[in-house]
């Protein structure tokens, strides 16, 4: 189904069911922007370029600087039919701060197709910058996002040496990774908020023209506007609550922002502003925009990912900042009501991984330090620290205090009392590395992946403020590796409902781990699409001195992709018996709706059943699934809750 880009105009309607791929082909990427005015030839210097993250996968941001105030844009095609194809894209800005002069500009491209292979220059006729590229690939399913934790160029006192190590874990992370789609940051982009030339030593990574870099800001960003200037974002709110200062119009920059990339929406907070004592809107307002952003959008993605600089969580020298402190008290709370997935930070210059918290205390007493593979109930958050990506500055591990294993406190994990309580893996060789996060339809993998040695280019070891001892481990070798399995209590609930019967006796539950009933890709029959699986089996048991009747019944609602939607009567089924026991019998086989104009399973049918004096015992129950959709369905990946209920006299 991953049709690749099709520019003949196929307009027929692919649809797939809970998972990835296909698309509506449509053709050439049709853009909003102005045509260029015919200018006299502009002599300005473009400088800067970066590609940045849009509102969603159809979109990217190019950011630059101009040394003219002069009219620019951006523009960009197909490869194949460029530059003379080309759609253009009013670029808009303002002047510099005088400390750095010159101008911005910025222009959202907007309209992309998937699976495309795209060019694109900025600047204007007669005067445009080399061309650049960037690819888009299927704008649904699985996808890689790649975190690197501050850059921090400058900040060991010699910018050259934190560029080569900032270039090189760009390099060494998408050289393994080319595919992935999007490079988050979690701030400190330079050491000196205004330094050009730190912004120049960041921006030197070719790559950062081809793979969208979704900016977050840190405390060394925050004190001038370079930040706002060179990295321009989507939905950016710039209300004076964002900033620390209190305003958008000071010297500082800030703003809070999301975007949603494929089934992920992520959330992009301002972590300097922390009180109101400092002017902004503090903690308080950085929750309620959390808040509104996920009930305004959280239904339209399948994860939800946080992302700031001041890591609430951390094994070093910040860990017990009081700033983090209070904010371990007031955004864990909230984080867990929301239902956030990850939450990505730095600000420590060392990794960390958490365990799953809950409310501010750790969700499950018997979670395993460096447990592979973690489940989070209801509530249940991750949260994760960068390293240094660039090797300019590490942070060392820090020891836990008494202050407690809960809420602010930095106590001592009793399941390993070196390391803080709230952290199931803590790191730091002082060695560069960066965080590869593989989104999948049914987890997140979370790895920390070493992007160098001891040796060059890393400098705070070249420069001897921190020992580096080779421990052997390759470059793309494996920190710490973490595979979250989401909690399906919102969007695949299964519910109960026994109105009578003998409590303890009789019951049901889940055969193991409840995760997605995945349907896959649906197959093109021309006339409809269909898709197979089956449903997680339900086990039985029946002990009940009665030996009276029982049955299980299911249905779903209509399948749903955001606004999107189609019938659940197209969903029918096979039950079966896969273990025997308990006298169970598989319920009757339900056609799709597609083929017998019937509700299939938009109305309950039964699973399985036993009659008046059955034996006792447990039984597994399954069913495979048959889904056909008409043609005519809109293509994307949807979802429905398969609602059991259980009845016994
Ligand atoms: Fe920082």
């Amino acid at each position: 189904m991953r049709t690749s880009n099709s520019l003949s105009g196929s307009m027929r309607r692919r649809v797939v069911v809970t998972t990835a791929a296909a698309f509506l082909g449509l053709g050439l990427a049709v853009g909003s922007g102005l045509a260029a005015p015919a200018l006299a030839a502009d002599t300005a210097t473009l400088s800067g370029i970066i590609l940045g993250v849009g509102s969603n996968e159809t979109q990217r941001i190019v950011t630059w600087y101009s040394s003219a105030d002069t009219a620019q844009q951006v523009q960009v095609a197909p490869t194949a039919s460029f530059p003379a194809g080309a759609v253009t894209f009013a670029g808009s800005g303002a002047a510099n701060i005088a400390t750095s002069g010159g101008y911005n500009r910025h222009a959202t491209i907007t309209g992309l197709t998937q699976n495309t292979a795209y060019s694109y220059r900025v600047g204007s006729e007669g005067n445009w910058s080399p061309t650049y590229a960037f690819k888009t690939q299927s704008f649904e399913g699985d996808y890689d996002f790649l975190f690197y934790g501050d850059p921090q160029i400058g900040s060991s006192g010699d910018t050259a040496k934190d560029q080569a190590g900032w270039v090189d874990t760009v390099n060494v992370s998408l050289a393994a990774n080319p595919n992935a789609e999007i490079l988050v940051s979690g701030g400190d982009q330079v050491e000196t908020a205004n330094t050009e030339s730190q912004w120049d030593a960041f921006l030197a990574p070719t790559q950062l023209k081809s793979y969208p870099w979704a900016a977050t800001i840190g405390n060394h960003d925050v004190g001038g506007k370079a930040y706002e200037q060179h990295l321009y974002t989507p939905n950016t709110d710039r209300s004076g609550a964002y900033y620390s200062s209190g305003t958008a119009t000071g010297a500082q920059s800030g703003g809070d922002y999301w975007y949603i990339y494929k089934d992920t929406l992520f959330i992009d907070l301002n972590s300097n502003s922390y009180a109101t004592s400092q002017g902004g809107g503090g903690d308080a307002a950085h929750l309620s925009y959390v808040t509104d952003v996920i009930n305004q959008h959280g239904a339209e993605a399948k994860w939800k990912v946080l992302v700031y600089h001041h890591a609430i969580y951390s094994p070093a020298d910040h860990a017990k900042d009081a700033d983090n402190k209070i904010r371990r008290v007031d955004f864990s709370q909230k984080f867990s009501d929301l239902g956030v997935d990850l939450v990505l930070q730095g600000h420590d210059h060392s990794y960390s991984r958490s365990y799953l918290i809950k409310n501010g205390a750790k969700a499950d007493a018997t979670e395993q330090p460096g447990a592979a593979d973690v489940y989070p109930g209801p509530g249940g958050v991750l949260y994760v620290t960068a390293n240094s990506a660039s090797g300019s500055k590490y942070y060392d591990i820090t020891s836990p205090d008494s202050t407690g294993t809960s809420g602010a406190g930095n106590g001592a994990d009793p399941l390993d009392p070196s390391k803080y309580w709230y952290n199931s893996v803590q790191n730091q060789e002082h060695v560069r590395s960066y965080v590869k996060v593989q989104v999948r339809n049914d987890k997140l993998v979370v790895q920390d992946l070493r992007s160098g040695t001891c040796a060059a280019p890393n400098a705070a070891v070249e420069l001897a403020k921190s020992p580096c001892a080779e421990t052997g481990q390759a470059v793309g070798s494996i920190v710490d590796k973490v595979t979250v399995h989401p909690y399906h209590g919102d969007s695949q609930a299964i519910q109960v409902n026994v109105p009578t019967g003998a409590p303890g006796e009789f019951g049901w539950t889940i055969d193991g781990y409840n995760g997605l009933v995945d349907l896959g890709t649906a197959v093109d029959h021309s006339d409809y699409f269909e898709a197979t699986g089956s449903i997680n089996p339900i086990v039985v048991s029946d002990s009940r001195r009665s030996l009276a009747p029982w049955s299980i019944s299911a249905g779903v609602g209509d399948f749903k992709d955001a606004d999107k939607t189609f019938a659940g009567s197209y969903l029918g089924w096979t039950p079966k018996v896969v273990t025997a026991g308990a006298g169970a019998k598989a319920g009757a086989a339900v056609g799709s709706g597609y083929d017998d104009g019937g509700q299939g399973l938009a109305v309950a049918r039964g699973l399985g059943y036993a009659d008046q004096g059955h034996a006792r015992g447990t039984a597994k129950l399954g069913a495979d699934l048959d889904l056909k959709i008409p043609g005519s369905a809109a293509q994307g990946a949807y979802r429905t809750t398969l609602t059991i209920t259980a009845l016994s006299s």
